[in-house]
């Protein structure tokens, strides 16, 4: 389904994957499109996407409705598993390619590439290993009757997954989904869509029935949009932005399908005095800039302790200038640049708020544009001082190689300054005081706390959000509750019953 050819123009080969994968078969869109994917590391065309249209949206979930019910709904949790571990295995064994692809699609670094996708095949594992345990509960009420709850899966999932991190955010719905016997529609995000039809593939070749996984890239605000409104949709899982989370709510809404939501963050990373410092640095500063900063989980506000606060805004400013900025297929470049021109663009703004609220900024704060980089869309590690946390850069996800750095003194401070803030999805805590690791990661309001270590993630640890971060979590035993209905079925054990009207 997809071919190569040079662009005369440019000299650059493109690929084209011009199908869409829908009920088991790969079809050309009926009323969709075929879109450019642009390479953000050199500022041109790479690929050539299929996007769907409506109608494709209608077919995906007509295709997903009839896998559920003619038999993936009641196929045996063992069975389901079985695809599954075909599907991680096969996973795995192409994991160097898709990280490649990945990386080209996304302009995410290669070397973070590859440890990400080189781990999704142990997020399918494990969920494969719960979908034949999905039991539910005896309940002892009385003898006269027998009270039992089982777990039934939701139905079609629409999935809508953002640019940033593709393959991961898949992993995360796909898995679990598949695992409660639901059927899916995974609709990726129109900037990164390549890796999602590369997935396709592999479903195919693991033998997984026809229409169990459909994948339909598209427009979000149209195509994405229709998927919301479905009938006969039964849930959305959605990764993204919180205004287009309260959009889906409002398009969603008169269906009364299920929602989760894994919204963005702006986690608060704290360092007290009494850290191992080099420690807390190493994480501090990896976590500011991994992904070129496009992470729900970054810790893209540093507070720090006063007594030491000098000392870790000079390492900071030490640490940006080692970071190598560069092509992101080339292995010893540390980061690559943003996936997008609109994303470049709103970092960039954000860093000029930032000076016009009256931060120091005091390392980097502009575009890359020297050598190779000269169209792509690469920008410096960046890192303001003395941020107050009621500017807009300490409150409002930025998604760029941007850190704040934000003096506070005492735990009481640590702990106002790390809630004082709408989102609520991770923090981080340095302290080597055992007493004080509890008492601080207990009164921060967010979803995930790491004490000593930061974005420690695994598909068995819940994952998700407090306040505007988002509904349900993903990863873990929640995520697999976000895609099961329990059925509470009670039989009577001797059948009589009195007539009220005698
Ligand atoms: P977005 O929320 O618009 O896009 C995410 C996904 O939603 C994409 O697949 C998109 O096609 C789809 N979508 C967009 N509008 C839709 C609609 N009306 N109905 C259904 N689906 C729709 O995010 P965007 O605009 O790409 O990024 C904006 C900001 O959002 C970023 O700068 C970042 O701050 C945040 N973000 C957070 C992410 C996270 O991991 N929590 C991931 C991506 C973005
Ligand atoms: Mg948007």
């Amino acid at each position: 389904m997809n071919d190569t050819a040079l662009n005369q123009q440019t000299d650059i080969e493109v690929t084209t994957y011009n199908k869409l994968y829908i009920g088991g078969e790969w079809v050309s869109p009926i009323d969709g499109s075929i879109e450019d994917s642009v390479d953000p590391s050199t500022g041109k065309v790479w690929a050539r996407v299929a996007f769907g249209g409506t109608k494709d949206i209608d077919r995906a979930v007509a295709a997903a409705r009839k896998a559920f019910e003619g038999g993936w709904r009641s196929m045996p949790g063992g069975e389901r598993a079985a695809l599954m571990r075909r599907f991680a295995d096969l996973y795995q064994k192409n994991a160097p390619k898709l990280a490649e692809i990945e990386t080209r699609d996304s302009g995410r670094a290669l070397r973070e590439s590859r440890l990400d996708v080189g781990s999704h095949h142990n997020c399918y594992h494990w969920f494969a290993s719960l979908a034949d345990k999905l039991s539910g509960r005896t309940i002892p009420i009385e003898e006269a009757v027998h009270a039992f709850t089982t777990r039934v899966p939701v139905g079609v999932v629409g999935a809508i997954t953002p640019w940033n991190v593709p393959l991961m955010s898949a992993a995360w719905k796909l898995a679990p989904a598949l695992a409660a016997g639901c059927t899916v529609v995974l609709k990726p995000a129109e900037q990164t869509s390549v890796t999602s039809l590369e997935l396709a593939k592999l479903f195919e070749q693991a033998g997984f029935p026809p229409g169990v996984v459909n994948v339909v890239p598209g427009d979000g605000k149209s195509v994405g949009a229709h998927l919301v409104a479905h009938e006969d949709v039964n849930k959305i899982s959605f990764t993204g932005e919180g205004a287009t989370a309260k959009k889906i709510l409002r398009t969603g809404g008169d269906t009364l399908k299920r929602f989760s939501f894994e919204l963005g963050g702006k986690a608060p990373h704290i360092i007290f005095a009494d850290a191992d410092i080099e420690q807390a640095l190493n994480a501090a500063t990896s976590s500011a800039w991994a992904l070129c900063g496009q992470s729900c989980a970054l810790g893209s506000r540093v507070l720090v302790e006063r007594s030491i606060y000098d000392r870790v805004v000079a390492e900071f400013v030490i640490r940006a200038a080692k970071v190598r900025v560069g092509m992101p297929l080339d292995d010893s470049n540390h980061m690559g640049p943003q996936a997008h021109d609109e994303q470049l663009q709103k970092t960039l703004s954000y860093i000029e708020i930032g000076k016009h609220e009256g931060a120091k900024l005091v390392a980097g704060g502009k575009r890359l544009v020297t050598g190779d980089l000269v169209n792509g869309y690469f920008i410096e590690p960046t890192v303001f001082a003395d941020v107050r946390n009621d500017m807009r850069i300490a409150q409002e996800e930025i998604f760029g190689p941007v850190v704040v750095l934000i003096p506070f003194s005492g735990e009481e401070e640590a702990i106002a300054i790390a809630n004082d803030a709408s989102y609520g999805l991770a923090a981080g805590l340095w302290t080597q005081d055992v007493g004080r690791a509890h008492r601080v990661s207990a009164k921060i309001d967010a979803g995930i706390v790491w004490v000593n270590t930061y974005r420690y993630i695994r598909w068995s640890t819940p994952y998700g959000g407090f306040k505007n971060s988002g509904w349900g979590r993903e990863n873990g035993l929640e995520a697999l509750d976000g895609y099961l209905d329990t059925k509470t079925t009670v039989i009577s054990t001797t059948g009589q019953f009195p007539d009220a009207y005698a």
